[in-house]
């Protein structure tokens, strides 16, 4: 018999905008689907466990850290699947107290009890820096001549350390994660969505269905996020200008939990902060979507999915504080705001809703993020070479 963890709704919409295809939003029915005929119904796909593995051999999970909890960590771990390398990706500050030690020894101590494939780097390892100046990328160099700080550097880090793994997949999930139960979930999806697609280069990207919250002293399970609510809807607009009719599928404008197969990663610009997901959204249209000249006309041949799939835990993450949630939004819709595809229409809704939400101290223009160039900019052979000196001493590897 075989075995059907997985029973995700088929796409009911598609938007094609040039070579790239938006699907939108997939329900998962069953966690685990049983036994039995593996294949599709009319509505529904039921994808073998056998599958997935497949998928997630070949997958890299990078986990961003940065002074998280160390029973944090570790839970994250826990639910990440055993086939997947985990590369975890860590900013801690090495002093007074050296976390990032504690990291390493917590990780080390931990994969004593299990075969999971763990590889653990430093984002100031000045090695990797090295590496990075070496290849002629050294937009992501600081003052110090280390790797600047950043999430969306430790991303960076993360995809070239999945292609120096020789990976073909890549997946994201962050360190502060309170269920594992959800981290496993995503993991699944990931595998579902690349399953799913096997024909085009695939971008999974995760619209959790609830975030609980305290209200009044009681649980509230809230769907939608402000920011989300925001770079979805002018992400929505954007598409609806571009093809002249109202569309409202994009759901996962900004979701962290997203994977994609490595060779994209590789092409795509990374914003700074807040901005990486949206901005990842906006660098497919332009890249892909035939709309403004792209500096890869080859790239108009090829098939670009984008799969957003609705995930069933609940999200909960470590709470820093609410307090950046308006810079969070405008950066979202400033990379937006400031491509090349953005029409002065919306330009104008942009900077009336940025009026609305910041009243008097709305600037006339919004800011613009920081943006690193594709890493196809970076000489990967030499920044490869790189890696294998400077990680054959300061990184540590579990398993691999
Ligand atoms: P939020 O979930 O968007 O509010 O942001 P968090 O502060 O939770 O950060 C998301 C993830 O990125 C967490 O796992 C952090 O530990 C991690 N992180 C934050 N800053 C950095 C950094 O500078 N470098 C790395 N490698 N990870 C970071
Ligand atoms: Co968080």
């Amino acid at each position: 018999t075989i075995q059907n963890p997985m029973r995700i709704e088929i796409p009911r919409e598609c938007e094609r905008i040039g070579s790239l295809q938006i699907y939108g939003l997939q329900k998962v029915y069953e966690l685990d689907g049983g036994e039995g005929m593996h294949g599709q119904d009319s509505v529904i796909e039921r994808i073998p466990s056998e599958v997935l593995y497949d998928r997630m051999r070949e997958m890299a999970i990078v986990v961003p850290v940065k002074n998280e909890r160390l029973k944090l960590i570790e839970g994250v771990l826990v639910g990440i699947p055993s086939p997947c390398q985990v590369i975890v990706v860590s900013n801690s500050p090495r002093g007074p107290v050296d976390r990032f030690k504690l990291e390493k020894e917590a990780l080390e101590n931990y994969g004593k009890f299990t075969s999971k494939k763990i590889l653990v780097v430093h984002q100031k390892d000045p090695g990797l820096a090295k590496a990075f100046v070496h290849a002629g990328y050294t937009e992501i160099i600081d003052d110090n001549g280390l790797i600047r700080s950043g999430k969306a550097e430790g991303m960076i880090v993360g995809t070239l350390m999945a292609k120096w793994m020789g990976k073909k997949y890549l997946g994201f999930v962050d360190s502060d994660n309170y269920f594992p139960g959800a981290v496993l979930e995503y993991v699944y999806e990931y595998a579902a969505g690349f399953a799913m697609n096997q024909k085009s280069n695939t971008f999974v990207r995760i619209s959790w269905h609830s975030k609980p919250k305290i209200m009044e002293s009681s649980l509230f399970f809230a769907k939608w996020g402000r920011s989300s609510v925001n770079s979805n809807m002018m992400l929505n607009r954007l598409l609806t200008h571009l093809s002249g009719f109202e569309t409202e599928i994009v759901k996962t404008g900004n979701a962290g939990e997203h994977a994609l197969t490595v060779d994209l990663a590789l092409k795509l610009e990374y914003a700074a902060g807040y901005a990486v997901e949206t901005n990842h959204f906006i660098n497919l249209l332009e890249r892909y979507g035939g709309i403004v000249d792209s500096d890869d006309p080859e790239s108009l041949q090829e098939n670009i999915t984008i799969c957003q799939i609705e995930s069933r835990n609940p999200h909960m993450h470590d709470s820093k504080g609410d307090d950046h949630v308006e810079d969070m939004i405008d950066a979202s819709l400033s990379v937006i705001y400031h491509s090349d595809l953005c029409p002065e229409l919306l330009k104008r809704e942009i900077m009336e809703n940025v009026q609305s939400r910041r009243g008097e101290e709305s600037p006339d223009v919004i800011a613009l993020v920081r943006k690193y160039p594709s890493l196809s900019e970076l000489d990967l052979d030499t920044f490869l070479a790189g890696c294998d000196d400077a990680l054959n001493f300061n990184a540590i590897t579990v398993r691999a």
